[in-house]
């Protein structure tokens, strides 16, 4: 079976806790797109072309440290306004997506550009404050010292830059389900996209 599920939205919105409860409950692989962003960002920050680094990047530097800092997160959004940056990734992620067995694909730009027919389509957003504040608690039981204050400025700008590039920029595609998950707790958020999910499932068997 072929199936995807493409889950856009901005930072910190719930996106991947959600896209790993629904790979775990259908059983489908899950690809968080924001890693290979992140990973790019890394190698720009140590010197690399980001460029290069995009047309050189190994599945295995996904694994490799901590790539959900704060810092790699701005060096992120930053190539990811770069075209070139953004088509030499763009295989990985749809060879991914066909994958036999259903996947899910978390990002910015997986309805809209990485896969337009993918079968279900989900835009998770949260206020940025609520969305600040659970990437607070994160940062922070990581042991970094971010205050709320920096978090959320951050969410923004990178909301901001995420949004307003011109190549591939972050928005709901037309036939994507919108889920707020302002006032919903992860396993509340959780159900509704399963239920919505399950919907799609059988016709696609
Ligand atoms: O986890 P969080 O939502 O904070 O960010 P992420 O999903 O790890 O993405 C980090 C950055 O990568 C984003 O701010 C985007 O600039 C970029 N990104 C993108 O442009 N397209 C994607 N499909 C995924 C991430």
């Amino acid at each position: 079976m072929r199936f995807t599920v493409a889950i856009d939205g901005p930072a910190a919105a719930g996106k991947g806790t959600i896209s790993k409860g629904v790979a775990a409950h259908f059983g489908f692989a899950h690809l968080d797109t924001g890693l290979l962003y992140r990973a790019v960002g890394r190698r720009m920050l140590g010197g690399t072309d980001p460029v290069t680094a995009a047309q050189e990047l190994s599945a295995d530097e996904l694994e490799q440290g901590d790539l959900r800092t704060a810092e790699i997160a701005q060096a992120a959004s930053k190539v990811a306004v770069i075209p070139e940056v953004r088509s030499a990734l763009v295989d990985f992620q749809r060879a991914f997506a066909r994958r036999a067995g259903g996947a899910v694909l978390d990002g910015r730009d997986i309805g809209t550009v990485i896969c337009p027919t993918a079968e279900i389509k989900l835009f998770v957003t949260a206020s940025a404050e609520v969305r600040a504040q659970r990437r607070y608690l994160e940062l922070n039981a990581k042991g970094s010292d971010v205050t709320r204050e920096q978090v959320l400025a951050d969410v923004r700008e990178r909301d901001a830059r995420d949004a307003d590039r011109s190549t591939a920029p972050m928005k709901p595609a037309e036939d994507a389900v919108m889920l707020d998950t302002t006032d919903l707790n992860i396993q509340t958020a959780l159900a509704k996209a399963v239920a919505v999910i399950g919907e799609k499932l059988p016709t696609a068997r």
